[in-house]
């Protein structure tokens, strides 16, 4: 059985200029460190899902790099995270990488819109929700992989999980109703988690740049080196997926911060 591959690149956090830093760290630097990994993997992707948080400040700058970056590549589908401007990103490319429902396969893939303006929280508003349930609706014979950028689970860090999607109650409750939901994936904690609810599995994906450790109550980041999360979607609605970093690359990064 052939699984559709995609690859998840998340949180960003791109600059204004291509020399800023975050935490001490070249955000620019580390994801073209995690493209090269993808890129020496051999491993087709069907999609390249751009999991949130792309620029750091919401700068069209940041947004007109990485399309640069990536515009040779047909298969990106992009969604906002809680540091991005939805407007700036649609000025940049409105129409090819916004794709809220793709069908690949006997899969469809859809990207939510989680961010909340002049917010780190997460939700999803009333037209999100309509959008997901028509789709779940009309489509129950597609087995389906939903993407948005906050976390859908408590990871076990309060300053996180103070940022949960505020609704995830009314999410599980919808999600529960559809069977042919398989798993969730998620940007905004920068590290990798892998757990199941109700027979769905909840993922969360590495950043491209500074990752926060786990089960920390407060802001701590780790010494973990960037990476993206694959996941594989086969024909029977199962699904494998792992996590790969970068290796043997020395990144800046300032342990002792307290926030960013
Ligand atoms: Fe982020």
């Amino acid at each position: 059985m052939k699984p559709i591959r995609i690859a998840q690149i998340s949180d960003t956090h791109l600059g204004q200029t291509d020399s800023y830093q975050l935490l001490g760290m070249d955000t620019d630097y580390s994801l073209r460190q995690v493209l090269k990994l993808f890129d020496q993997s051999g491993q087709h992707a069907e999609l390249i899902l751009l999991s949130g948080d792309i620029s750091n400040n919401g700068y069209q700058q940041a947004y007109q790099r990485l399309y640069h970056l990536l515009e040779a590549r047909d298969n990106v589908v992009w969604l906002p995270g809680n540091h991005d401007s939805v407007n700036l990103m649609k000025t940049v490319c409105a129409e090819r990488w916004f794709r809220p429902r793709i069908v690949v396969g006997n899969w469809q893939i859809i990207s939510l819109d989680s961010s909340v303006p002049g917010s780190s929280k997460g939700s999803l508003g009333a037209d999100q929700i309509t959008f997901l349930e028509d789709a779940l609706q009309a489509h129950p014979d597609l087995y389906t992989l939903i993407a948005l950028h906050h976390h859908v689970l408590p990871v076990g860090s309060d300053w996180l999980d103070e940022q949960l999607l505020s609704n995830q109650q009314a999410f599980f409750d919808l999600i529960s109703a559809y069977p042919q939901v398989k798993a969730v994936t998620s940007g905004h904690v920068h590290q990798a988690t892998d757990r199941e609810k109700n027979g769905v599995r909840v993922l969360t994906a590495p950043s491209t740049c500074i990752q926060f450790a786990p089960n920390s109550p407060e802001f701590l980041v780790s010494t973990e080196a960037p990476g993206l999360r694959w996941l594989e979607l086969y024909p029977d609605g199962s699904l494998q997926t792992r996590v790969e970093r970068v290796q043997d690359v020395e990144f800046h990064i300032d342990l002792s911060a307290k926030g960013y």
